[in-house]
């Protein structure tokens, strides 16, 4: 069976959302959804520079996070642009939480200098970003279709003109003039990982698949603090670090303060910073996490601020009010991903990308906290217009249909990957992880592992949310962006260099 719209855009988080929206006035678009992914998850906020707030402050912390390696034009762009985005979600109906004068209210997390983080439902807001958003989709009267897409369709002439979607075991061909991915991260390439378990990097081996680069890879984000539940694989519940803004402090075994004495802003350095730290004293101690200490904080901002924290507490017995809680690292965001513009178009025609698939390079090395609905607001927008300015023509010719693998021993991959490419690395291990990954195929899992180990296993230094313990430093001559493509062997391999701020 093959229908056909103008645009096909994978994905229902906030890119692919904000694209869709963007899209509908001028354009048929059809949604895609495998699942609704990591937005309704988000708990700390939207960073944007209201009032007295100068964008070029939010630009400047979110390049220190991203310790110096981010592309100054897209930051630029995402600082700008981010506030009227948020403003046109409010009139949308997205309902941010506000002080008693009616202002937004604004808190406080790592990496931020000052307060900028807008939040909704005290800690629930992705839930309604989300839902604002969705509201305002179907408004628009635009088709959600639910299922997974499972191949591109590409033009003779090298365009991308369709997907493959699989829904209730039946394969459709959509045909469309263009293809936006918005599927989000790689949560589930990993044992455990804050993201739900639809989001599994497919949109990165989809585009792999169709001969676009990524850049980036190796530097995948750890979130300091999800909640320690004793499970060790699956999706782990988030302590936003909100909570540290507020006041709370991370504290070892023995009662001592971790952060004191390793950053300035101590418990509110970058979240890279924090999660080696934790990382170290769990090793120096042998256990399985650390404590989070929010005791100091009122108990009635905590029930106000934090009700989804309090009752992911509650489930595992302990009290966010009264109790230190405990917490670990968990993988919670891509920061690279397929290379694009910015304006989302990646370098195969037809084939776009927006969100957290996508790298446009504005959080270099390390994502500054509450960046990334942000991000989606956006580039989402950015590629709806420029899909509504020029959207391609439809040639008719032959096309072939490049089908995802199926992945071969799921579990197996995400051991090697959490084993050898988490907080701390090493060119023994990641060599290890390529020679493991090489014998379980090119299925998607194995594609987005591959992807990322031979990236760390390049970069011979440390920045970022990338340190490896056998090159503990920066190093200059890694001042590069690092690209990835499919070898002959349809194998992701490390291709070509990039200099720093042109991802
Ligand atoms: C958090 O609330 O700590 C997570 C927000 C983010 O990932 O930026």
């Amino acid at each position: 069976m093959t229908r056909a719209v103008d645009i096909v855009v994978i994905g229902s988080g906030v890119a692919g959302l904000s694209a869709a929206l963007g899209l509908a006035a001028t354009r048929d678009v059809l949604v895609i959804s495998a699942g609704d992914g990591s937005t309704p998850w988000a708990q700390g906020g939207v960073a944007a520079a209201y009032g007295g707030d100068d964008p070029l402050d939010h630009a400047h912390d979110t390049d220190v996070a991203g310790a110096g390696f981010c592309d100054p034009r897209n930051v630029r762009a995402l600082v700008e642009e981010g506030p009227q985005r948020l403003a046109e979600l409010i009139a949308h109906g997205a309902r941010f939480d506000r002080n008693a004068d009616g202002s937004l209210s604004r808190t406080l997390e790592g990496g931020h200098g000052r307060p900028r983080v807008v939040h909704a439902g005290g800690d629930a807001t992705g839930a309604e970003v989300h839902r604002a958003l969705r509201s305002a989709v179907q408004l628009a009267g635009v088709e959600t279709l639910h299922g997974r897409t499972v191949g591109l369709v590409k033009s003779d002439a090298g365009r991308v003109v369709g997907v493959l979607v699989e829904t209730g075991g039946e394969v459709t061909q959509i045909d469309a003039r263009a293809v936006v991915l918005a599927t989000g991260g790689i949560g589930n390439a990993y044992l455990a990982s804050t993201n739900p378990s639809s989001v599994r990097g497919d949109g990165i081996a989809l585009a792999l698949r169709a001969g676009a680069s990524l850049v980036d890879m190796e530097f995948v984000q750890f979130h300091p603090t999800a909640l320690f539940t004793g499970d060790t694989s699956g999706q782990l519940p988030l302590v936003t670090e909100a909570v540290r803004g507020e006041g709370a402090v991370l504290r070892d075994a023995e009662g001592r303060r971790i952060m004191a004495g390793r950053h300035p802003r101590a418990d509110l350095a970058p979240r890279d910073v924090v999660a080696r730290a934790i990382d170290a004293t769990m090793r120096r101690d042998g256990s399985s996490h650390v404590w989070l200490d929010a005791t100091g904080i009122a108990a009635e901002v905590l029930r106000e601020r934090f009700p989804t924290v309090l009752a992911s507490c509650a489930r595992i017995g302990v009290d966010l009010v009264s109790e230190q809680i405990p917490v670990a690292p968990a993988e919670h965001f891509l920061c690279g991903g397929v290379r694009t513009d910015r304006d989302g178009a990646t370098d195969v025609p037809g084939l776009y990308a927006v969100g957290e698939v996508a790298a446009t390079g504005v959080h270099g090395a390390n994502r500054l906290a509450s960046n990334s609905l942000l991000e989606g607001l956006v580039f989402g927008r950015r590629v709806a217009t420029t899909l509504t300015l020029d959207l391609p023509v439809a040639i008719a010719g032959r096309s072939r249909e490049l089908l995802l693998d199926e992945d071969r021993e799921p579990e197996r991959i995400r051991a090697i990957l959490t084993k050898y490419a988490g907080i701390r690395r090493d060119g023994a291990g990641l060599n290890a992880a390529v020679d493991e990954l090489d014998a379980l195929g090119n299925g998607p899992l194995a594609t987005v592992a591959r992807s990322v180990v031979v990236a760390a296993a390049a970069r011979r230094d440390s920045r970022g949310c990338h340190w490896r313990s056998d090159y503990p430093g920066v190093d200059e001559r890694w001042n590069e962006h690092l690209v990835v493509r499919l070898d002959e062997d349809g194998r992701p391999a490390v291709r070509q260099l990039l200099p720093s701020g042109t991802c």
